[in-house]
């Protein structure tokens, strides 16, 4: 798994509290110390009652630390283990968390050392309750998370779903993957995109000929999307007017799913007044069918194939340039161009034509960049003649420092 640059360094104290949600607390902190956080443990009792501490400690590759009272295996007393821990975290998960937890924490209780750390430290506090459903159901609960709540705390919903005890309701800890989205928004606060909203576009378009078949491209989505997260990495909010299929949306992320490209456009300028900045990131069908019919196209023996007629699509760029010309809005519009030849000039008459503040070019031409990989080889024009080729790199790296380019154009520097 690939670091991230806002979790690269980060200290992460995770305490893990008594359910059998536990041993997903390993996957958590497992791929936590993958992207590159410094987790430390805290185990209650009743925890270590499913796991062992050892086997945080094989994944994290630190000292799991279990009580107030006994030394700690970094060999300090662990009675003051907590000062230390809870001054030097940026961030304090509890996952799971339980009903006890809850209470405990919502009451300012200080009767071990997960509790104690919780009021000492002055980092986030982030806590994902498991438990069964009728007890997440319950008002004491209820008040119990509403008053973390209040007091600041980001509490991961849990989810619906069956129980260790067969019985089905809201109370099951969400995937690792919704954990750590939910962790990368609370870090992102305060990034270079700090509540600067984000209107984002993904995937091909799909342009129908009749209710069953339409003309797309090989779009995947997966820039776009890569772009979203970095977005809310940077501590933006985010709004993906989405053509792809099959990709989950980042965690924070309003999405928003399309179909055509007249669709596309229809979202985009309505959701442009109110965007900082707009990145276009999808692959807009250039042509539509001229008309779709309203049942399935039969084929007859008589004729040898099909004339399809297609039509232009408006181009959605060219219309927000010209929205922009009177509102001034977005502050900063992003193109991407996918091109075969002759790159930097194809993509410099794009830039110019369609009025952009930057332009993300890539070589589709290459195996290894443009559609459908996870990879990236791009070159970034800027309105006033700069052009930067960036290494072959993730889509998430290209998208963080395109979020960088983001932050520079919209700060003004
Ligand atoms: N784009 C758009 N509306 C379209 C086509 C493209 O807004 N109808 C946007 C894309 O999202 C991308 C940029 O324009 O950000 C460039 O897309 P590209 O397909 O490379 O350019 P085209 O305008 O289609 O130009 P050409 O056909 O000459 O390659």
């Amino acid at each position: 798994m690939e670091q991230i640059t806002l979790l690269e360094g980060k200290r992460v104290i995770l305490g893990v509290t008594g359910s059998i949600a536990c041993y997903k607390a390993v996957d958590l902190a497992s791929k936590l110390t993958q992207l590159g956080a410094l987790v430390d443990v805290i185990m209650t009792d009743a925890a270590r009652e499913f796991v062992t501490p050892l086997t945080f400690q094989a994944v994290t590759g630190r000292a799991v630390y279990t009580s107030m009272w006994t030394t700690g295996g970094d060999a300090l007393p662990t009675h003051v283990a907590h000062v230390g821990l809870a001054e030097s975290a940026d961030l304090f998960v509890i996952a799971p968390a339980t009903a006890h937890t809850l209470a405990r924490l919502a009451h300012g209780f200080a009767d071990d050392l997960l509790a104690v750390t919780a009021l000492a430290t002055r980092a986030p506090l982030i806590v994902a309750p498991a438990m069964d459903g009728t007890m997440y159901a319950h008002p004491a609960v209820v008040a119990n998370v509403n008053a973390l709540r209040e007091r600041g705390a980001t509490v991961i919903e849990p989810e619906e779903g069956r129980f260790a005890s067969g019985l089905v309701g809201v109370g099951r800890l969400p995937e690792t993957a919704t954990l750590i989205g939910a962790i990368r928004q609370v870090m992102g606060r305060g990034g270079v995109l700090d509540r600067v909203k984000l209107l984002i576009t993904a995937g091909g378009t799909r342009e129908a000929l009749d209710p069953v078949r339409f003309i797309t491209n090989r779009s995947s989505g997966k820039q776009g999307y890569a772009l979203a997260q970095a977005g809310v990495d940077a501590g933006a909010e985010v709004t993906l007017i989405s053509a792809a299929r099959g990709l989950s949306a980042p965690y924070g992320v309003r999405v928003i799913p399309v179909d055509s490209a007249q669709q596309m456009q229809q979202l985009v300028l309505a959701h442009l007044i109110g965007a900082d900045a707009l990145i276009m990131a999808a692959a807009v069908a250039d042509f539509r069918p001229r008309s779709t019919a309203a049942h399935k196209i039969k084929k007859s023996n008589e004729d040898p194939g099909l004339t399809l007629h297609l039509e232009k699509n408006p181009d959605i760029l060219a219309a927000v340039k010209d929205r922009r010309r009177d509102t001034r809005r977005p502050r900063a519009v992003i193109g991407f161009a996918a091109e075969s030849e002759d790159l930097i000039t194809n993509a410099r008459e794009k830039l110019e034509r369609k009025g952009l503040d930057l332009l993300v070019a890539n070589d589709i031409s290459a195996a290894d960049a443009g559609f459908d990989v996870d990879t990236n080889r791009v070159v970034i024009l800027d309105a006033h003649g700069g052009e930067q080729a960036l290494e072959l790199a993730s889509k998430s790296k290209v998208s963080e420092y395109i979020i960088r380019r983001v932050a520079q154009l919209l700060g003004g520097s």
